[in-house]
């Protein structure tokens, strides 16, 4: 386990960084960059949620190849906008973000959609073919669907609740 005092002296370093310093000066930066945030996890969860309802059963018509070629593929675009973005937000309040138990739960919740996401793209998914379209998916499926709602819900519940705890 990392010493946390080597832990509290990055984050030190990190909030006192010219980069970090200057965010916090601007008028008009944070608020852009957190602009960017938003904007990346509305296309990102927007676009799970949409294909984990395919899972669940809603709009079979649909094949599900097609919907990871147009939905999972702009929501690991999205990320381009969500991490960095994220990661300038913390790097201005480290110090105090990284003992906040709401951000501290939203990167736990942040990993695990990851793994639940790795999983399903891992294993589930190899047996596609027989239930791409019409087909009700498999239970595992279906699983990885729900886990990755309550999820992806969970994160933006925690997100908004940083700046209340
Ligand atoms: C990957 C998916 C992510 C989602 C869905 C997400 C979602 C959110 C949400 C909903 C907020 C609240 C925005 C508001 O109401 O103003 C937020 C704020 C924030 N996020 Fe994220 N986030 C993600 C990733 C990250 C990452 C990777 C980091 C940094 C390591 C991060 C750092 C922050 C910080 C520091 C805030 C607080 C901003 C504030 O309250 O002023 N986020 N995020």
């Amino acid at each position: 386990m990392q010493d946390p005092a080597f832990l509290e002296s990055i984050f030190q370093w990190l909030e006192s960084s010219s980069l970090a310093i200057f965010i916090r000066q601007s008028h008009w930066l944070y608020p852009a960059v957190e602009i960017i945030h938003i904007a990346g996890f509305a296309l990102l969860v927007g676009a799970a949620v949409l294909f984990d309802l395919r899972l669940l059963g809603f709009s079979r018509k649909l094949p599900v190849k097609d919907c990871i070629g147009h939905l999972i593929f702009w929501a690991r675009i999205s990320l381009i906008a969500v991490i960095p973005s994220g990661l300038l937000l913390f790097i201005v309040e480290a110090t105090s973000l990284a003992s906040n138990s709401a951000f501290q739960i939203k990167l736990i919740l942040i990993a695990a959609a990851g793994l639940n996401a790795a999983i399903f793209h891992r294993f589930t998914l190899r047996s596609v073919d027989e239930w791409n379209t019409q087909a009700p998916a498999p239970p595992a499926a279906r699983i990885a669907g729900l886990l990755s709602i309550l999820f992806w819900f969970g994160v933006i519940t925690c997100g908004r609740l940083i700046a209340y705890v």
